[in-house]
């Protein structure tokens, strides 16, 4: 296979991600093995600082690249980052947008909540032509408690990623269960890894991709892992299909208030 992988922290000494040279070419042969072959490294960005000292980061990004090529591992390497929710992004800095694409950049939210300025924020930058693609929703407090949020965010022009492990399992059965319902609405346009290490966030995607393919069929799945990645590196246009709310217990509660107050109005 040709698995694209849009998001990990391959790059080491500069995270929580690989923890020196050799567990991160340790990563990239298991990569290899499992059938990646191209990959966005997306470090950790927290704050404007790390964006300032971006010259660091790509530094150790093309030595990654020499010492992989050294090693005869032949995935093809791209740099980008895993943005934290901020106010405002800087997209003049070179590590913004994923594969230096100009367009689609990734983004994290804190574990537990939505934070309030995300909506309006989110709504600025699509008129400034910058897509962003929201990693792991399913792993959100937020998202968790009213996983309709993640059908507005799409609505609204997000992309929605998931992690490949949430899917197996890795995270707990509540997260798989909000994975599913993600993909079960159609809202899910990219698996990734978020590979820290080499033991329980590896650098793969097979297992997912068949996971995806046999409860979603192997299109679906093509799609996830190979298609949509590719056009994200490239900067192109992701076309979205059909996509449905998450009908939960309280969204079929306010829509059966909804019903009711609209009977007796007439
Ligand atoms: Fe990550």
């Amino acid at each position: 296979m040709n698995f694209i992988d849009t998001h990990n922290h391959v790059i080491p000494f500069v995270d929580d991600g690989a923890e020196d040279w050799q567990m991160s070419l340790q990563m990239l042969r298991e990569a290899e093995q499992d059938g990646i072959a191209e990959l966005v490294c997306t470090p950790h960005v927290i704050s404007g600082k790390e964006l300032a000292e971006e010259d660091k980061l790509i530094d150790q990004f093309e030595l990654l690249k020499q010492k992989a090529e050294k090693a005869g591992i032949r995935i093809k390497l791209h740099l980008g980052c895993e943005l934290y929710v901020q106010p405002s992004f800087d997209f003049s800095r070179k590590i913004t947008t994923l594969a230096q694409n100009g367009r689609y950049f990734l983004i994290e939210f804190p574990m537990s909540l939505i934070p309030t300025f995300v909506a309006q924020h989110f709504f600025d930058l699509f008129a400034k032509e910058h897509t962003p693609i929201i990693a792991h929703p399913e792993r959100n407090g937020g998202i968790i408690l009213q996983p309709n949020k993640a059908y507005e965010f799409v609505q609204k022009g997000a992309l929605l990623q998931v992690t490949a492990g949430s899917l197996l399992g890795l995270f707990g059965s509540q997260v798989k269960n909000i994975a599913v319902q993600l993909m079960e609405a159609n809202l899910v346009q990219i698996v990734a890894s978020d590979a820290h290490d080499i033991d329980r966030r590896k650098l793969k995607l097979r297992r997912a991709f068949e996971y995806v393919a046999e409860n979603w069929g192997t299109e679906r799945a093509n799609l996830l892992f190979i298609d949509n990645p590719q056009k994200v590196i490239k900067g192109q246009d992701i076309e979205l299909g059909y996509f449905q709310p998450i009908y939960t217990y309280e969204t079929s509660q306010k829509s059966f208030r909804d019903k009711v107050r609209f009977f007796f109005r007439r």
